[in-house]
């Protein structure tokens, strides 16, 4: 049986014995105790002041799982308060049959209740649910280093993703989704705003080991009913939600081309052009995806969200550092396979357009590289890079390589 198969076989059960027995608190967001290690990590500092003055003040800021609310200053139109209220808290319905609750309805049990992408179900799963936090998204519209639009978020949940864990939510109501949507960017800024504290009180703050009990006056906990007592740290603090805010309102969509006329006239001649690309030193598709897209390379790589706590702090992914991790919070770490593009199915769509988009975009978060895109020469010139008529040969290889019905 597949490694896919038998996901989707066995998640179903898992989700039933986590609703049976999922008793963990849910009235307090856990901190992230991944990534107060990694932050704290060169500091040799112990993180646990940090974290515990900086989860007081999330809360002050960000609320509860059960009552969620937005920092003052939020800047208005990216979460709407409606949304954030029925998407949180325990799953319930009011007079009027107005649901609460869609994210722990339907997310939790893989994403965790503070997003961190390690629910209960999670374990078993590869790739492993996202973890919101760092906001970092995979299938979107907008370039590689941008968050998703409201529109990607809403494609992914009624679409789900085909060969993971992740499943449609088609059958959820336009308000539901909208909350659903409501949620995942709360977390998410929460999440990021958490991981930037940690950052700025290990690198700023003096939480860093000898620092710690030199200064106490610098430190976060100075909280008086919900503010910060140092007006100039409130300041940055403010600045700092409002800056991870506007990346999400910063969100655009990439443009995309129109294909050149040569690639609508003849596939099968834009097909060959990219096969040539897929396997030339260009594109260089084939040294991870296999000479016929197959996935062959064997690789020993990570994604991001697992190499921030094993390679990039110089600690083995069998580590006992990284072990240790685990019982913070951490996911086993699991090497990322290129995809074998015989399947089809893509995640981020299967449309030309989806397609052109990934192949200069790449995939955030992973080893899949965007294609370093480049004018059409003039006359002679020399240029180093891929045309847009060149990603369309590709996009028409893709699209010959991956037949319906091939995907496991
Ligand atoms: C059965 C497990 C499961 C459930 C339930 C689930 N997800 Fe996911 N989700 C996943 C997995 C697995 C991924 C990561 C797929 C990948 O990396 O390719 C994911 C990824 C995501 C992403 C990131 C997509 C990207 O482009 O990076 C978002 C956002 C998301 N899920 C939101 C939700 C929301 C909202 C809900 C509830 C309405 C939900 N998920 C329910 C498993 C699940
Ligand atoms: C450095 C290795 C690497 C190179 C080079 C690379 N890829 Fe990938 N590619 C990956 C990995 C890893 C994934 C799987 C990412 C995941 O599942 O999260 C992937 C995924 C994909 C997908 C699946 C996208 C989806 O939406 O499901 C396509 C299509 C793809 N690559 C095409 C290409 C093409 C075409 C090229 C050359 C222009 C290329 N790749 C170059 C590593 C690579």
């Amino acid at each position: 049986m597949s490694p896919f198969r038998i996901a989707h076989v066995l998640l179903p059960c898992l989700i039933g014995v986590c609703l049976a027995g999922c008793d963990s608190p849910t009235d307090r967001f856990r901190p992230n105790g991944v990534y107060a290690r990694v932050a704290s990590y060169h500091v040799d500092a112990d993180p646990q002041t940090a974290t515990s003055d900086i989860d007081a003040l999330l809360s002050a800021w960000f609320g509860t799982p059960d009552s969620p609310r937005l920092p003052e200053g939020f800047p208005p139109g990216l979460i709407d308060p409606k949304g954030l209220a029925r998407a949180a808290g325990p799953v319930s319905s009011d007079k009027q049959g107005v649901r609460f609750g869609i994210y722990r309805a339907n997310c939790v049990v893989c994403h965790g209740l503070d997003g961190g992408g390690n629910g209960p179900a999670a374990a078993l799963q590869n790739p492993y649910p996202r973890d919101f936090r760092p906001g970092v998204f995979k299938y979107k519209s907008t370039p590689r280093g941008f968050k998703p639009t409201r529109a990607d978020l809403a494609k992914l949940l009624r679409q789900g993703l085909p060969g993971t864990g992740m499943p449609s939510f088609a059958r959820l109501s336009e308000e539901d989704l909208n909350a659903a949507i409501d949620y995942v960017i709360y977390l998410s800024i929460r999440g990021e705003t958490e991981r930037r504290l940690l950052r700025m009180a290990f690198e700023e703050l003096g939480y860093a080991a000898e620092e710690a009990s030199a200064d106490p006056g610098d430190r976060l906990t100075m909280l008086e009913s919900g503010h910060l007592a140092d007006a100039e740290l409130a300041d940055e603090v403010g600045a700092l939600v409002q800056e991870i805010a506007t990346t999400w309102l910063n969100a655009e969509s990439l443009e995309i081309p129109e294909p050149p006329a040569a690639f609508e006239a003849d596939r099968a001649a834009a097909a060959e052009r990219g096969r040539e690309l897929f396997h030339g030193p260009l594109a260089n598709c084939a040294s991870c995806h296999g000479q016929n897209g197959d996935g062959g390379a064997v690789t020993l790589d990570f994604d991001d969200w697992t190499k921030e706590y094993t390679t990039r702090l110089g600690a083995g992914p069998e580590s006992s550092e990284v072990r240790g991790l685990r019982r913070v919070g951490a996911m086993k770490p699991r090497p990322i396979s290129p995809r074998n593009l015989s399947w089809g199915n893509f995640r981020g769509g299967s449309d030309e357009r989806a397609l052109y988009r990934l192949l200069v975009s790449g995939i955030a978060g992973t080893p899949m590289p965007g294609l370093l895109i480049v004018a059409p020469p003039q006359g002679d010139e020399a240029v180093v890079g891929i045309t847009p008529d060149q990603v369309w040969d590709l996009v028409a290889y893709l699209q010959t390589m991956s037949a319906p019905g091939n995907s496991p």
